[in-house]
């Protein structure tokens, strides 16, 4: 009996694309309501998800007769105050990635999230697709202490003007920019793999730096398309992470894991090759890189923390370390120098 938690999902974009039409499959739950900032959006969703409910109107999504749970979908400035709300209407909280536009927002999202005594995760679910969470397996396994490590992306999407219009996603002010995109997830798997950052040093750019809104006016793009991060580990270690997505050549993601006692290597073509010290490296693969396979784990885990009391995972205390890695890597940006994070 899988005792169906009634959901609803805030934002018709990523949260249409993934949660919602997993939520239909998976017997953990009922979706029940959507919200899109446009009502013929929301009324779609309804439609298409076949929903009790499709509104613009948060108050009335949230007091939606018999709803549990909500899934925080929209733009990134949006995800605390749309969290703290549910919480105070003591829904419990799945948010997207990163829990909200700084860590002193975050902080605010944790505690009200305590005080309703409700169940909160966040969606670091890439860690859970099957490349990276055999990656973290073997780093686990063979790696030891970090000694140097890469994180490569390089994606093409935005490499021309026209190839995205002028949305939030453009807008440092809003929470855009390549970094809340694909970076959290890489500072995630770093955490996972080797724990505590003592500091880090980083740039970002905005390669392509007008874009024209839906309606055709042109503005200037402040979130960055492009960043480089370097991280020093507590207790010793480098990594180095990298984004460029207006490549003119795409290509899959490179891992590389360089241990005191071994190495772990994801290759483009999502072939992971291992080995100790003195030892050939191993390979498997290629692996799955399955977004919508590791959502459905994050939400049967959010499932098991509402009905079974199951720690929830990803947890709100790993998203308060990417986040205050995050806002460290903004200092360090805007200030050029190196910057501790906050401790969480
Ligand atoms: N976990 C992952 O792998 C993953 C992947 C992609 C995105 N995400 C996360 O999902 C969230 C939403 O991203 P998205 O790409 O889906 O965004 P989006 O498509 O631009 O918008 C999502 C929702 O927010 C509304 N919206 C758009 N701009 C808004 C604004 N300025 N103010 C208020 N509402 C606005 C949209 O309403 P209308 O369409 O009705 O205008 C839509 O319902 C972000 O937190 C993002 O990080 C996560």
């Amino acid at each position: 009996m899988a005792d169906p938690v009634r959901i609803a999902v805030v934002g018709g974009g990523y949260g249409a694309k993934i949660p919602l039409p997993a939520y239909v499959e998976l017997e953990e739950f009922e979706p029940v309501a959507a919200w899109s900032r446009r009502p013929e959006r929301a009324h779609e969703l309804a439609a298409t998800f076949d929903l009790q409910l499709g509104t613009a109107d948060l108050d009335e999504l949230l007091a939606h007769p018999g709803l549990e749970a909500v899934h925080v979908a929209g733009p990134v400035y949006t995800h605390a105050e749309v969290a703290i709300a549910a919480a105070r209407r003591g829904l419990h909280v799945l948010c997207e990635k990163p829990l909200a536009a700084s860590l002193d927002e975050a902080e605010q999202v944790v505690a009200a999230i305590e005080e309703a005594g409700v169940v909160g995760a966040v969606n670091y679910g890439r860690r859970l697709q099957q490349t990276r969470e055999r990656l973290l397996q073997r780093v686990a396994e063979v790696a030891g202490a970090p000694r140097m490590v890469s994180i490569s992306l390089v994606h093409a999407d935005h490499a021309e003007p026209a190839s995205r219009p002028f949305t939030w996603v453009q807008d440092r002010a809003m929470g855009g920019g390549r970094l809340q995109g694909y970076g959290v997830h890489d500072l995630d798997l770093l955490i996972e793999a080797f724990g505590e950052v003592e500091d880090v040093a980083a740039a970002t750019e905005v390669g392509v730096g007008e874009r024209q809104t839906r309606d055709g006016e042109p503005r200037t793009v402040t979130a960055e398309d492009a960043y480089a991060i370097l991280i020093r580990f507590r207790g010793g270690g480098l990594a180095h992470v990298s984004l460029t997505a207006t490549a003119r050549h795409k290509r899959g993601d490179i891992i590389e894991i360089h241990g005191s006692e071994g190495t772990v290597r994801l290759g483009e073509d999502r072939v992971l090759w291992w080995g100790r010290a003195g030892e050939e490296l191993q390979s498997e693969g290629p692996l799955k890189a399955d977004s919508k396979a590791a959502f459905g784990q994050v939400a049967r885990n959010f499932h098991a923390s509402i009905r079974e009391g199951a720690a929830p995972d990803p947890s709100l205390a790993e998203a308060l370390r990417v986040q205050a890695l995050l806002d460290a890597i903004h200092v360090a940006d805007d200030e050029r120098r190196w910057v501790a994070p906050r401790p969480t």
